[in-house]
């Protein structure tokens, strides 16, 4: 971020939309993040007529998509919510590999996206996309070509070649609200990649569950997650492992993985919680039912220790 400068790349970049656009009207999919909330405000300030959606894949957090649609009124930014929970369920039902899951949820969300351009004739798509070869690389919900979208669609990617922290540091530039600039980031396919195997309705209730602890457990003990940059659990697909459960018997259960990084120098870390914390935030996720176990990950992502070794991504899927 050395010699960024917010205030000249947002007044470039809101010139180049607004010739780039003209008088057209521009859809943009938000989700409550900053990266969609940094253009949709950057539409709005270049005086573009934009239209915001936000789509409810069923695959979201407790109470998301109601909170999202609230922070981003409180930023200035009215979003449709549009509902479609019915689109990606029966989609995703019977898909268990993790790149398959990816694909059948990018192709769902485009199609929902597809069907309100042509309906409204919209032509012009705004995206956050960031980082081409990243994205590419782990088949981003976000990332479309023509067999998603018809070839009359434009799409607008004014973030592309931005860092996470130059973003968030447009968007305080911009006046949006430090609980949005600095919210942390969560996927576009949401819940269905923090669960292994197909998806059922019980692991998405666990996985929703488990998030919500670990972010609520976050929040409260905000002084000792300064430096991180994301933490979720993660459900293991079917195998089961033994544990004793609250009637002191022998039981079946899954176990929950934690994944927490940090963002140091340009690239990402493990983040490593202390042990009395970790014990904590494993009390608190042993209270599900189900759990039998919880398990820190501490794998270096690809290139952050040695470029040469192989390394993990952030997400398991
Ligand atoms: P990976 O797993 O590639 O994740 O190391 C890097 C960052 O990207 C987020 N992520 C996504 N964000 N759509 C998104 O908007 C996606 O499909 C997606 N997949 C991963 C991930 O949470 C991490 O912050």
């Amino acid at each position: 971020m050395i010699n960024f400068n917010p205030y000249g790349t947002i007044e470039d970049t809101v010139a180049r939309l607004r010739e780039l656009v003209g008088s057209k009207v521009v859809l943009v999919a938000v989700s409550g993040g900053v990266d969609s909330a940094t253009i949709a405000t950057m539409l709005l300030r270049a005086k573009i007529q934009t239209r915001c959606i936000f789509i409810d894949t069923g695959f979201m957090r407790t109470n998301e998509s109601r909170e999202a649609i609230a922070l981003l009124k409180r930023n200035n930014i009215d979003a449709q919510l549009i509902s479609a929970q019915e689109r990606f369920y029966p989609a995703l039902s019977h898909v268990s590999n993790p790149i398959e899951k990816r694909l059948v949820f990018r192709k769902t969300y485009f199609q929902i996206i597809e069907t309100y351009l042509r309906n409204d004739h919209i032509t012009l798509l705004a995206q956050g996309s960031q980082s081409k070869s990243d994205i590419l690389k782990r088949n981003y919900h976000n990332v479309c070509d023509n067999e998603y979208i018809n070839s009359n669609i434009t799409k607008i990617e004014p973030l592309v070649g931005l860092s996470k922290p130059e973003i968030r540091n447009m968007a305080k530039t911009l006046n949006l609200t430090d609980e949005l600039a600095e919210r942390p980031p969560f996927p576009g396919p949401g819940l269905l990649i923090r669960f292994g195997g197909e998806y059922t309705p019980q692991k998405l209730d666990i996985i929703r569950d488990a998030t919500e602890i670990v972010e609520t457990f976050s929040r409260e003990n905000s002084a000792e997650f300064v430096e991180c940059f994301q933490i979720f659990p993660y459900l293991c697909s079917e195998s089961m492992v033994t544990f004793i459960n609250q009637k002191s018997q022998t039981d079946l259960g899954s176990i929950i993985l934690i994944r927490a990084v940090m963002l140091k120098d340009g690239s990402y870390k493990p983040f490593i919680l202390s042990a009395p914390l970790f014990q904590k935030l494993t009390d608190a996720l042993m209270q599900i039912n189900g759990i039998a176990r919880v398990c820190l990950d501490m794998t270096p992502k690809n290139g952050t220790i040695d470029k040469a070794r192989h390394g993990a991504t952030i997400e398991y899927e």
